[in-house]
């Protein structure tokens, strides 16, 4: 399979990308979730210190791959796709770029306003802070942080619902040209 991304196909770097960061919001969504239902005791501060680090991770790469994206070819639209709908594609995968990079950064910003302790990236570079240390901010970009977090999960959700009806009602090449063994079901998205 190509590095790069064809009329019919997504490349192998787009599709790295693509299932790479899903697979790490699953996990980072799930780490999230479980600790802050955890007592507030200094034994969760590498757990804590863990979900930053995935999170600063994940940022990179969603950068790395809207650079990866920029020299890159889109494959065509499918045939048989309306206008409005194609429109529809594209406002949706902009809004999950949007809501991709705002989730780290509404949580790197409640980390900076809140000044508990120098941001360290896996344990060995430190982070500035984005902002200077204020309480109700503090509460206002956490009260963020969770709310496009839950945005981010019903537009993947939806996101995920329409690549399964394209794959399963609409019977086309959506999801196969995203997967890595997936065969083009017609001549026209061949490579
Ligand atoms: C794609 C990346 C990220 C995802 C999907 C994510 C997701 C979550 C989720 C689901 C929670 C639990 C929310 C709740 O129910 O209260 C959470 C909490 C938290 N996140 Fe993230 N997060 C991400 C990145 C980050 C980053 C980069 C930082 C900081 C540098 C961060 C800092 C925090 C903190 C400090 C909390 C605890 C909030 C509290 O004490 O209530 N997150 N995150
Ligand atoms: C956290 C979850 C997810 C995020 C953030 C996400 C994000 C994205 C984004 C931003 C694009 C647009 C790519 C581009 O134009 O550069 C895309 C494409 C795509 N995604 Fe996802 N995705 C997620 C989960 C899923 C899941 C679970 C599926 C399958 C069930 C899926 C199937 C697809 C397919 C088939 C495409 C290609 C659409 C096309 O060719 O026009 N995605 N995804």
């Amino acid at each position: 399979m190509s590095l790069r991304s064809s009329a019919g196909r997504w490349g192998s770097v787009a599709q790295s990308f693509h299932w790479i960061i899903v697979a790490l919001i699953l996990v980072q969504a799930a780490i999230g979730l479980y600790m802050v239902g955890l007592p507030k005791r200094p034994s969760i501060i590498p757990i804590y210190n863990f979900h930053k680090s995935l999170g600063l991770t994940i940022l990179l790469l969603a950068v790395l791959r809207l650079a990866w994206r920029a020299v890159d070819r889109r494959p065509d639209m499918p045939a048989g796709m309306s206008q409005a709908q194609a429109l529809g594609a594209r406002i949706g995968h902009v809004l999950l770029y949007g809501l991709l990079f705002a989730v780290p950064l509404s949580g790197w910003l409640f980390d900076s306003a809140s000044n508990l302790r120098p941001l360290y990236w896996w344990g060995w570079l430190k982070l500035p802070h984005l902002v200077e240390a204020d309480k109700a901010f503090a509460q206002t970009a956490q009260t963020l942080h969770v709310a496009i977090f839950w945005a981010l999960a019903v537009v993947a959700a939806g996101h995920a619902a329409i690549a399964l009806v394209h794959h399963f009602v609409n019977r086309d090449d959506v999801l196969r040209r995203m997967l890595p063994f997936g065969r083009a079901r017609t001549s026209r998205s061949q490579p």
